[in-house]
């Protein structure tokens, strides 16, 4: 098992390399895509950054004359093998590569991307032997030697992640698009203390958002959410505004407490009595959940000053009609 794992690794180094020379050799239009994109030519080398052809087994092929067998190289997750044809095709074609690697720097899978807007956007490496998706956080090896503050940034995608590295945030690790795992919060505790989501903005951002919240507040990690005002993702937002400005909101970004707060906000309308006591009641339970009595009151502020309801009736309906204050 061991000597597979480390035959899978050898594939996978030899296919960055192939996907690589693609790029870079002729500059075709995955060349063109990623500098339409921003990347510079450092980053792209920095990121392993790739290519691969619109051909159905130029990676077999070349893998083949590697010495590579075919069953290795379906088990590694870069060949497909149609059973009813009996055919075997490359998985990515036509599109740019993205080396995944794990946090000692190891490829141990591909995300490839389509160079317009034809679906699915991006595809991805299967699991296998050497790469479990919802262990592994993308950029890890990269950013564990940029860590200041024991804090990191949390983001979606590739190119998010890419993005704030050229523009100098290395303390970015990616979840590729699906919520955040334990798995990967272990891992995140491993090296912080601080973690800031900087999800997408659009609905399914936000409610990963939710979901990692709830994962890293469970770990004991201190969480805030980065604000990405009129942006969709952080790649977007670090090339309209700049550096600067992300840093700004990265010292800005919003308590956890607060972000959830604000969503059932954006949940209940203001103007029906109903709906403000019910987010009275549901806000009150997300306060009750902290420890430090000086949040709780905090919040407990912020809370009554928003939604006009005064501070001594949240606190009975968090600590029930006991509650006392003096
Ligand atoms: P997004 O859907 O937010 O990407 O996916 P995007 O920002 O619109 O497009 P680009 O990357 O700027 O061109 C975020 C991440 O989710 C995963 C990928 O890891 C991607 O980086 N994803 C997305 C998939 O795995 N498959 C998909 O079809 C789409
Ligand atoms: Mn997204
Ligand atoms: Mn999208
Ligand atoms: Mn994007
Ligand atoms: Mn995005």
């Amino acid at each position: 098992k061991i000597e597979n794992a480390k035959k899978f690794q050898d594939i996978h180094v030899e296919a960055a390399r192939f996907y690589f020379s693609n790029l870079t050799s002729c500059k075709n239009f995955g060349y063109e895509y990623l500098r339409s994109r921003g990347l510079d030519d450092k980053t792209i080398k920095k990121f392993g950054l790739g290519f691969s052809l619109d051909s159905w087994n130029s990676l077999m092929d070349y893998l083949i004359s590697k010495g590579y067998e075919k069953k290795d190289l379906v088990e590694s997750g870069l060949i497909t093998h149609k059973i009813d044809s009996n055919k075997f095709y490359d998985r990515f074609r036509n599109r740019v590569m993205f080396p995944i690697f794990d946090y000692r720097g190891n490829v141990i899978g591909f995300g490839g991307r389509v160079l317009d807007d034809s679906l699915p956007k991006y595809l991805n490496s299967p699991d296998t032997l050497i790469f479990n998706k919802r262990q592994n956080l993308y950029g890890l090896n990269f950013s564990r030697k940029h860590i200041e503050n024991r804090t990191i940034v949390l983001v979606e995608g590739y190119m998010d992640l890419i993005s704030l590295h050229q523009y100098g945030i290395k303390n970015v690790v990616a979840t590729l698009g699906t919520a955040l795992t334990e798995q990967q919060g272990i891992l995140i505790k491993r090296y912080v203390d601080t973690a800031i989501i900087s999800y997408d903005s659009d609905e399914a951002g936000i409610k990963a958002t939710l979901r990692a919240i709830e994962i890293l507040t469970k770990l004991d990690i201190s969480v805030r959410v980065l604000n990405l005002k009129d942006c969709k993702d952080p790649d977007e937002f670090v090339r309209k505004y700049g550096l600067s400005e992300y840093k700004k909101e990265m010292d800005v970004s919003t308590h956890y407490i607060k972000y959830k707060i604000d969503r059932l906000k954006d949940k209940f309308s203001m103007e029906k009595d109903e709906d403000r006591v019910k987010l009275a009641k549901e806000a009150s339970k997300i306060i009750k959940k902290l420890k430090s009595p000086v949040e709780i009151d905090y919040y407990t502020k912020y809370l009554s000053k928003e939604i006009g309801i005064s501070t001594e009736s949240i606190k009975k309906e968090i600590y029930g009609k006991h509650y006392n204050k003096d």
